[in-house]
Formats: C-alpha cells, structure tokens, sequence
C-alpha cells in the first residue's frame, strides 16, 4: 500500500506549498531492505556525560570504527548524539549533558539517532530514582522535536546490568542503525548480561532455526524474508488457504512451508516435529499471525470474539507450553518474540475483542519473561502502531490518512520496521533482554 501523501510532499513543488501551508512534511525513511545487504553504522557520534561509563560508552562505539567524539567536533554533520545519563543521582547532574545535546542538535544530520543511556537504579536514593525516571519524559519529548527522519530513543541499564553486557552493545547498534527507521520515542532495558555477539554480525542468526506462524503475506512474510537475511532457516506456518502465497515466500527465502491452522490441538508439536525432523532444534518462535473482527461490543457475536481471541492469544499461550516440553530443541534457550499492538496499550473503539488479547500477549510476555530466563531464552514483544499492510489498507481513505499521520514520524510503518525489530530480540546479543514490549509506531500519539 504507498501514501501517496509522503510521495506528494517529496517532490519539488508540491514539496514547497505544503511547507507554505503548513501540512505535515513526512520525510522517507531511510530502510535497509528485506534481501539487501547490511548498512554498516556510519559518521560522527558524540558521546555526551562525565565519568567512566561514558568513556566505555565511546569504546563500544569504536568497535563499529565509527568517528567517536566525546565532544561536539567543531564543524560539520554529526549522525548520531548518546547521552549517557547513568550517574545522574540528582536533576541538576542531568543539565550539562542535555544542554549540550540540545546545542547539538542543530548539526544532526537527516535520519540521525539520538540515544540517551539512564539507569533503573532498583532501591535508592528518592532523588537519585526520581533523576533518573525524568529521562524518561525528556526523552519522549525530545523524540516530538525530530525532524528529517531523525529518532531519539532510550537504553536503561537495569539495577544489575552495565554498558559491558552484550545486550547493552546490541540495543544501541540497533538504535543507531537504520533497522530501527520507525521505533521513536522507546525504551528498551538491558535486564542481564546475557547474550554474546554474533560471529558474524551481517548474519547473525546463521544456523538458527525460526517458526513464523502467519508466514504467508503482511508482516509474517516481512518478518520471514528478514530472518532468512540475518541467515535463519525459516519454518513458515499458515493456514491452508494461504497455502499458495505461503509456498511462494518460502521458496523465495529457501524456507520450508508448514500449512498449519494454529488453533488446531497439537499445533505446537506439529511445529517442533517438524522443526525436529529437518533441522534437529527450533530456536525462534514468532508468534506473528493475528486476526480482527471488529465491532462494538454492543453488536459483537460470541463468534467474532472467540475467533479472535483463539488466533491472538490462546494458541501463542498453547504452542508455547507445547515448545517448553521440548526444551532440548534450543540449546541456547528458546527466543519468543510475539505481536502485539498499540491497540493493546492504548484501546481502540470497535476493537474490545482484538485489544484484549494484544494486552494479553504484553501481558504473557511479562508473566512468561522468568521462566523463559530460567531456560535461557527470552520471551519478548513487539507492538506495532500503523503498519502499511492488507489489513490497514481495508480501513476508510479519511481514516487511513488521519491514523498515517498522528506519529512523530508522520507516516505508516513498513511491515520491515516490525521485522527489523522481531530479528532484532531473536538476535545471539539480545540474550539479555527480556520480559518486553518494543513499540515500533513512529512514537503515536496513542497511549505511553
Ligand atoms: P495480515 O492479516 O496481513 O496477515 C496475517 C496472517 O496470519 C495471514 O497470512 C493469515 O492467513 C494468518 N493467519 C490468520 N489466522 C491464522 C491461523 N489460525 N493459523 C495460521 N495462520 C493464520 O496481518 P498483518 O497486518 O500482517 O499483521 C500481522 C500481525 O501484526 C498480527 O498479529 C496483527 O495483529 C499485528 N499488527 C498489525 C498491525 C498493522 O498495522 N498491520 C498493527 C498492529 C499489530
């Protein structure tokens, strides 16, 4: 589905009225591409903050041979600005930091990145756990101010983690790099020091084998193409009728085609025999298929309730305890990575039945994050806001273009965006986070 507004406001002089007038001016983000080749991190990053963990900072960065300043270089562009804000223990340590940041801002280049690093201190000083719980609103709001395709978002260290774990390294390439083009405004906490870099970090999930249930089109397709590219073999499930569209993405990516409704009984053992029989593990499971039928509530039929609810939540709930059973198909710990949405967070009207179980997927990831820890995996979210796919394009014109626009980013979200971030928690060095809710939507309007 293109916005034929973004196109419109793209080019020369139709580019110029709306400026005049006042429109929106979305700019096209920048995007790695589902079968292209890595965009390596590129420019000038300054590291913003006083003391040794800013300094380590900088020397993660230097592993990317990136041109790391710990100042702002007297001229030119800078493509990315990292705040780190850990050893603020009261509001006034903060200042110099953001000050400065701010006196840069004007030097960041289209499509920059912006990452403050805040610590959840656990138990501690009122002042020093009040400190830093502000980065939070300075950071959301900062990410209002973005302009040119530009993002900012958060890594807190959770109370026993530092800038040495893996996850922490992994958090902060992903957020400076382009595969996070539509994640603004969000935070993702290291919450161990597990996780390990890849070999080979232009195929990191080489050997990983990945389930995709709703594999045949939209999202579950991108998100297919995406772990085939980061080097998994890719078992793609979807029902029956989809069978034909789903036998074309898989061999597309050399993957294999599982027609599989997931609400049938033993769903989650057909998917590991499977995986068992051809492949002897089964590493990732992304629980991506999800259905609507919206109505108010007032008009809803126990049908258009009980389908949804058995698609979006009650079989990611069954397969998962099917896979815990045959934990020795993962021998480094199973990833889950499960869709939610913002409706789930925020609400929407006509959508009591889909929201409730998109809140109950951020709910299960929560619940489900100590147990996947326990047998080394990690159970993870993503919520999408608006993504530009089959289900979005069915939506009225008005309401389509008015729900386009309501993010700071100004437009829809590509079904990559939510793949780059599914690869992302699927990933060797995301090992140490777990337990949560990534959302990728352009930091709308709705909700947190
Ligand atoms: P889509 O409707 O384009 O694709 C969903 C796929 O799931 C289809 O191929 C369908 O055949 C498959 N599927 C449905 N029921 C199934 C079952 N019982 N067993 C196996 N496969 C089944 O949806 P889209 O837009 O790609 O969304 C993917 C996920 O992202 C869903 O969970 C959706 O709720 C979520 N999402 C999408 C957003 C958007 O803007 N498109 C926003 C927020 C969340």
């Amino acid at each position: 589905m293109s916005d034929k507004y973004l196109d419109l406001v793209n080019s020369g002089l139709t580019k110029k009225i709306a400026g005049a007038l006042g429109l929106p001016r979305p700019v096209r983000l920048r995007r790695q591409g589902e079968g292209g080749d890595p965009v390596p991190l590129a420019g000038t990053v300054v590291v913003l903050g006083e003391g040794a963990e800013a300094d380590a900072v900088a020397q993660v960065l230097l592993q990317w041979d990136l041109d790391v300043r710990r100042s702002a270089p007297p001229t030119g562009q800078v493509h990315g600005i990292v705040l780190v804000l850990t050893g603020a223990h009261a509001p006034a340590d903060v200042r110099a930091t953001v000050l400065g940041a701010g006196r840069l801002l004007r030097s960041l280049a289209p499509h920059g990145r912006v990452v403050t690093v805040s610590r959840d201190p656990g138990p501690s000083e009122v002042a020093e756990a009040a400190t830093q719980a502000g980065v939070e609103g300075f950071l959301r709001s900062l990410a209002k101010e973005m302009r040119g395709g530009a993002t900012a978002n958060g890594i807190v260290l959770g109370p026993d983690t530092g800038v040495g774990a893996p996850s922490f390294a992994a958090a902060l390439h992903f957020l400076l790099s382009v595969r996070s083009a539509f994640v603004a405004g969000q935070f993702l906490t290291v919450t161990s020091d597990r996780g390990a870099a890849p070999a080979d970090r232009t195929r990191p999930l080489a050997g990983r084998v990945a389930a995709v249930t709703g594999a045949a089109r939209g999202i579950g397709a991108s998100i297919a193409r995406v772990l085939a590219r980061d080097g998994a073999h890719v078992i793609g499930i979807d029902v029956p009728a989809a069978g034909e569209h789903l036998a074309r993405v898989m061999n597309e990516i050399g993957g294999t085609a599982l027609q599989l409704d997931i609400t049938a009984a033993g769903a989650g053992a057909k998917i590991a025999g499977l995986a068992r029989a051809r492949h002897g593990r089964l590493d990732i499971m992304v629980h991506n298929a999800g259905v609507v039928r919206d109505k108010l509530l007032a008009n809803m039929t126990s049908a258009q309730w009980d389908q949804v609810v058995a698609v979006n939540i009650e079989a990611p709930l069954r397969i998962n305890d099917d896979l815990a059973k045959e934990a020795d198909l993962a021998p480094e710990g199973l990833r889950i990575v499960s869709l939610a949405s913002t409706s789930g967070i925020a609400g929407n009207r006509g959508q009591t039945n889909y929201a409730f179980t998109k809140a109950a997927a951020i709910g299960m990831t929560t619940a489900a994050a100590g147990g996947a820890a326990e047998a080394g995996g990690t159970i993870n979210a993503v919520a999408p806001g608006f993504i530009e796919t089959d289900m979005t394009a069915s939506m009225p014109l008005l309401t389509r273009q008015v729900a386009r626009r309501l993010n700071s980013l100004q437009q829809g979200g590509m079904p990559i965006d939510v793949a780059e971030a599914v690869a992302f928690f699927a990933a060797p060095d995301s090992g140490g986070i777990n337990g949560q809710t990534l959302r990728v939507c352009g930091q709308n309007l709705v909700g947190r």
